[in-house]
């Protein structure tokens, strides 16, 4: 048997050397998970000698119904369908990425089968996004700023992106962390990725207040309406309560007037003192 393979082997590294790059394709595996890479054979295939091999060392071989492991590696972990030549990766590790090529070799047919390329990266599932925000009073408090920090738990080659009330923020994809100054009530978002996992959080970041009143520079017109207006009608307001005021004050003190006046008649004429006091 080893003297048959021996045979095939010319066979073999001469398709290798021709016919890779007619027939590839690039597929992404989760750590953990398995994978099917296809030979790319249609229907049965019809070989006496089927090898996969990675990096150009053959990994797996199946003749004359006998399957071999060749690469300690993949130990347990890999199996070939003697009917399609598709190559089953279990338990998949990160170190599994790389270039597999499919080879079939001694086809009864005449046309022989063509050797068939896949690129296998594998990808770490990400576990966990959380955003955290973390509210900063400048030390006049004059002005505040909020920052968001965005962590990643597990994953791979993980890329993020930030939204603000459902826009992309452009140009945040490499930073971990955002510092913002909303005026008013905005969403925040955080999202991690990589080629076989996505997660996002969301965070409400309140309007960052200043403790003065006074409009500062950056104030839009809008806004100065509306604090002019505030002020405007914190006046009106005011101004009705006193005049309110004043007219019972008034009221009062000629119900008294009226009173003392009644009760000094009718305590005696010579006492000038009270109404004194009373005119001033
Ligand atoms: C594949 O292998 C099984 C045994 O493992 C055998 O029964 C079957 O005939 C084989 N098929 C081909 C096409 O060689
Ligand atoms: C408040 O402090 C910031 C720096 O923290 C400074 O830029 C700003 O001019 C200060 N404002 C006032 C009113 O002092
Ligand atoms: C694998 O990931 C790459 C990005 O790295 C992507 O362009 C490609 O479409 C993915 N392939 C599949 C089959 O999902
Ligand atoms: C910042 O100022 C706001 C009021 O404008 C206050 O509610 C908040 O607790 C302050 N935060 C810090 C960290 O000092």
């Amino acid at each position: 048997m080893q003297h048959n393979l021996l045979f095939l082997w010319p066979f073999l590294s001469l398709l290798q050397v021709c016919n890779v790059g007619g027939a590839s394709s690039v597929l992404n595996g989760t750590v953990g998970e398995s994978i099917v890479l296809p030979a790319g054979v249609h229907g049965t295939v019809q070989a006496k000698l089927l090898q996969w091999s990675e990096n150009n060392k053959v990994i797996i071989q199946s003749a004359k119904k006998r399957v071999q492991v060749l690469d300690q590696r993949l130990e347990g972990r890999v199996t070939m369908s003697n009917e399609t030549g598709d190559l089953t990766i279990s338990s998949l590790r990160e170190e599994d990425s790389g270039k597999y090529v499919f080879n079939g070799v001694g086809s009864p047919s005449s046309e022989s089968i063509l050797p068939k390329e896949v690129q296998l990266h594998v990808y770490e599932r990400i576990s966990k996004v959380q955003l955290d925000s973390q509210v900063k009073n400048s030390t006049n408090s004059s002005s505040c700023s909020v920052t968001l920090s965005c962590s990643v738990l597990g994953g791979s080659q993980v890329v993020l992106s930030w939204s603000r009330d459902g826009q992309r923020i452009a140009g945040a994809e490499k930073t971990i962390t955002l510092t913002v100054s909303p005026s008013r009530e905005e969403l925040y978002s955080c999202t991690a990725s990589n080629p076989v996992s996505s997660q996002t959080e969301r965070v409400t970041v309140p309007p960052c207040q200043t403790h003065d009143i006074a409009p500062r520079p950056g104030l839009s017109v809008c806004e100065l309406k509306a604090v002019l207006f505030s002020v405007g009608l914190v006046a009106m307001v005011s101004a009705v309560i006193a005049v309110n005021v004043r007219s019972v004050l008034q009221e009062n003190q000629n119900q008294t007037r009226t009173r003392t006046r009644s009760r000094a008649e009718w305590k005696s004429q010579d006492s000038p003192t009270e109404e004194e006091e009373e005119g001033l």
